[in-house]
């Protein structure tokens, strides 16, 4: 699958459309709010409503906290609601902390990784959930802040951390990965086509001396790229500075852990729902989501083995695209591709599926053989009408 997104970056127009400065933190969120706009918000707000409104305290983990603008919006519409709120950026979280101030009796804010949740989840108390939200990648906040080195249009040290308090910063991978290893990080987290010849340039420059601003990276990787290449697809640089935000990151890594925790604790009932930005990090959350959406029992039983039904159902048909409006308003929007599932009890799936099961081969025999099924569910007995297979999902 190709890469179809890059967000570490936007690209030059956006970037030169977003000028203004990040508000310190205390003081009023009204221009950060103005600025920032939540992706996909009134699908994702939908898709959680019956795992969060169900007439009882409620508890939902918003593993990327960010500004808050989802985690608002949810403690709004919920007023039982409980928000575990997670971020890896002090910086975010303390912007969150100010917006959510109003809601702060039940209000969860927690400096950790999102694979950290489940110890986040004990020490809190809370041995299950019922509505998870991962909106994945940078923030605007990250993106806008001319010190972070997120942005390969803003001149800054090469730092790149969503976590500033810990881990290796892009200096350090920039100027110290051997040539295959910042070949293949760029390759692979970049989709670079020239991520050979770039890691060349890089290993000869800092054989020079350190490079250490995202400015004069730019410029290199710029000057590593066949001409012609340069005019087509947006700043040369953008792919490389995602591919080296994810590397210092650990950003799959971090989710391939996150995203199984995260269904582990959702209720019956309870909903997860994932926005990716990057083909690779949408790739984890559908395979994710398709291990739980199966049986795992002999394909050829009429009947499942216990502990072998699907203990999850999806809610989206594939990867659900933004709409046109929301990317004319939002241009980070256009590369979000969403995904959701509910916790389901097997049991009462199995007794659905029995009683499906009755009226499909009622429905059989009261047709010729040769002329279809009642249902037109196809031939594994597994499946119901109205099922989405993974497969069927697919198609982004
Ligand atoms: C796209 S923003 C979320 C925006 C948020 N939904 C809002 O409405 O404001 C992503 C946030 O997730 C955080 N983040 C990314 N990876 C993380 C991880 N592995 N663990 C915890 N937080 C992470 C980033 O620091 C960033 O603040």
């Amino acid at each position: 699958m190709g890469i179809w997104r890059y967000d570490g970056t936007a690209s030059s127009d956006e970037q030169g459309a977003r000028k203004k400065p990040v508000q310190p933190v205390g003081v009023d969120m009204g221009e950060l709010r103005g600025t920032h706009v939540p992706v996909l918000l009134e699908r994702c707000l939908e898709l959680l409503a019956p795992a969060l409104g169900r007439g009882r305290r409620t508890v939902h983990v918003d593993a990327t906290l960010g500004l808050a603008g989802h985690a608002e919006a949810v403690l709004q519409a919920h007023p039982e609601t409980i928000l575990v709120g997670l971020d890896r950026d002090t910086e975010a979280l303390a912007h969150a902390r100010v917006r959510l101030a109003r809601f702060a009796g039940r209000v969860h804010l927690e400096h950790a990784v999102y694979d950290e949740l489940p110890e986040v989840l004990d020490r809190l108390g809370f041995p299950s959930v019922d509505g998870v939200l991962f909106d994945l990648g940078v923030s605007s906040l990250q993106l806008d802040a001319p010190d972070r080195g997120f942005a390969y249009a803003q001149d800054a040290p090469l730092d790149m951390r969503m976590d500033q308090t810990r881990g290796v910063t892009a200096e350090e991978v920039v100027n110290s990965y051997p040539h295959p290893d910042l070949a293949r990080v760029l390759r692979v987290y970049g989709e670079e086509k020239f991520a050979g010849r770039i890691a060349s340039a890089i290993i000869r420059e800092r054989e020079r001396g350190r490079i250490t601003s995202s400015a004069r990276l730019a410029e290199l990787v710029r000057e590593s790229i066949p001409a012609p290449a340069r005019r087509t697809g947006g700043h040369p640089a953008k792919r490389t500075f995602q591919a080296l935000r994810i590397e210092v990151n650990r950003e799959l890594a971090a989710l391939e852990t996150a995203l199984p925790a995260a269904l582990d604790r959702l209720s019956v009932g309870g909903r997860l729902v994932v926005l990716s930005y990057h083909s690779l990090e949408d790739r984890l959350t559908k395979q994710a989501l398709a291990e739980r959406v199966r049986s795992t029992g002999p394909i050829d039983l009429p009947v499942e083995l216990p502990g072998s039904e699907p203990t999850f159902r999806l809610l989206s048909r594939g990867a659900e695209l933004p709409g046109e409006v929301e990317v004319a308003a939002n241009p980070r929007a256009a590369s979000v591709r969403l995904r959701a599932a509910e916790r389901i009890d097997p049991q009462a799936a199995q007794r659905g599926r029995t009683d499906r099961e009755r009226y499909r081969r009622r429905g059989k025999a009261m047709h010729q053989p040769g002329t279809g099924s009642a249902t037109g569910s196809g031939s594994d007995p597994r499946r119901m009408p109205g099922d989405t297979t993974d497969e069927e999902g697919e198609g982004t």
